[in-house]
């Protein structure tokens, strides 16, 4: 089968493309034909060595897809060949993984949507979960059209929220509107004022930061009495020094979490939150973005998108 390689660390152009050994699954194993593939700036960190889990060479990039079942291995009843399904999966063309870790894909789902769900909605799930969001609370989103951002943005109105969501670019800022942002923000000028302004001089009550660095520090100067900043990732390239004294004065949280540790420290947890998003999702009631849809063999392309800011929502390789 067609695979992408990462076989030396680095950029997204040194990936490779080979043909590897199809593998026959064991017993409680399944193989998945992949229909779609999501891939997010986690890849480009883990490709480059420079996300916190290191990965042993060579290994497949990618994590979360979608495709249909293809072969069962023995004692496998809960899934059977031809069934639509969620799947952990990189970027080739079969991925085979335990039947536990596969999840049905509903009918009214396409796959490419399917690919582009999982890690975006868990994350902004706990995320808010954690912030304590309320209904009628004010939710400021930084980088609310990538990833994680629009994901909280669909999220943040599900859970009653006014939503405020910051990015860089007009095009950006259409569609976290078009994704229900009640107002929204071009960040490159600033942020501090707007956000005073849109909430009476009051602030945010939640801050959603997986830009970092100064954005979070500039959200320290509008956030609420009894606020909770989020602290998510660092595309900015900076973790913040979170000065304490703003904390102190807001009485505010910072709060930071991965949604990898949720499903180690709480899988019961991690289970509820998926089930609570796979019913939205099957219902329409939140809906995953995709700005690029590309074929299997440009996943340095996409990748490449994703560090040139271009992709909004989510990229996927079908
Ligand atoms: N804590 C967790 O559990 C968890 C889970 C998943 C991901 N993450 C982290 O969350 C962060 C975002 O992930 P994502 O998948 O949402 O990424 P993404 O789709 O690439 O979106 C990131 C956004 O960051 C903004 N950004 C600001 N400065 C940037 C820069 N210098 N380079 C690139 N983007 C920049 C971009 O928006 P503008 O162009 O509008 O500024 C972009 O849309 C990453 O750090 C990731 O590791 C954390």
């Amino acid at each position: 089968m067609k695979a992408v390689l990462c076989e030396q660390l680095g950029s997204p152009q040194d990936l490779v493309i080979r043909d590897i050994d199809s593998r026959t699954p064991g017993a409680g194993e399944v193989k998945v034909a992949l229909k779609a593939r999501g891939v997010s700036y986690v890849d480009v960190l883990l490709i480059a060595g420079q996300y916190q889990v290191k990965r042993e060479l060579p290994f497949i990039p990618g994590s979360e897809a979608a495709g249909v079942v293809t072969e069962v291995g023995a004692g496998v009843e809960s899934v059977q060949p031809g069934d639509r399904v969620l799947t952990p999966g990189g970027f080739a063309e079969e991925a085979v993984v335990d039947a536990s870790d596969v999840t049905p894909l509903p009918d009214s789902v396409r796959f490419t949507t399917g690919a582009a769900f999982k890690s975006n909605y868990t994350t902004a799930y706990y995320g808010l979960q954690r912030g304590r969001l309320k209904a009628g609370e004010i939710l400021l989103i930084h980088g609310a059209a990538g990833g994680v951002g629009l994901a909280a943005v669909d999220m943040g109105k599900l859970f009653g929220a006014t939503v405020i969501a910051t990015a860089s670019t007009e095009d950006k800022l259409a569609v976290c509107k078009q994704m229900g942002a009640d107002h929204v923000i071009n960040y490159t000028e600033g942020f501090r004022e707007q956000v005073k302004d849109l909430t009476g001089g009051r602030g945010a009550d939640v801050i959603y930061d997986p830009v970092g660095g100064d954005i979070f520090d500039e959200s320290m100067r509008c956030i609420a009495p009894y606020g909770r900043i989020l602290i998510i990732g660092f595309t900015s390239g900076r973790p913040a020094l979170a000065k304490t004294n703003h904390l102190l004065i807001k009485d505010a949280e910072a709060i930071g979490f991965t949604i990898g540790a949720l499903s180690r420290h709480d899988p019961a947890w991690a289970q509820r939150n998926f089930e609570h998003l796979m019913g939205w999702l099957s219902s329409g009631r939140i809906s995953p973005y995709v700005s690029h849809e590309l074929p299997l063999e440009q996943a340095a392309e996409a990748l490449q998108l994703i560090t040139d800011r271009q992709v909004i929502g989510k990229a996927v390789l079908v």
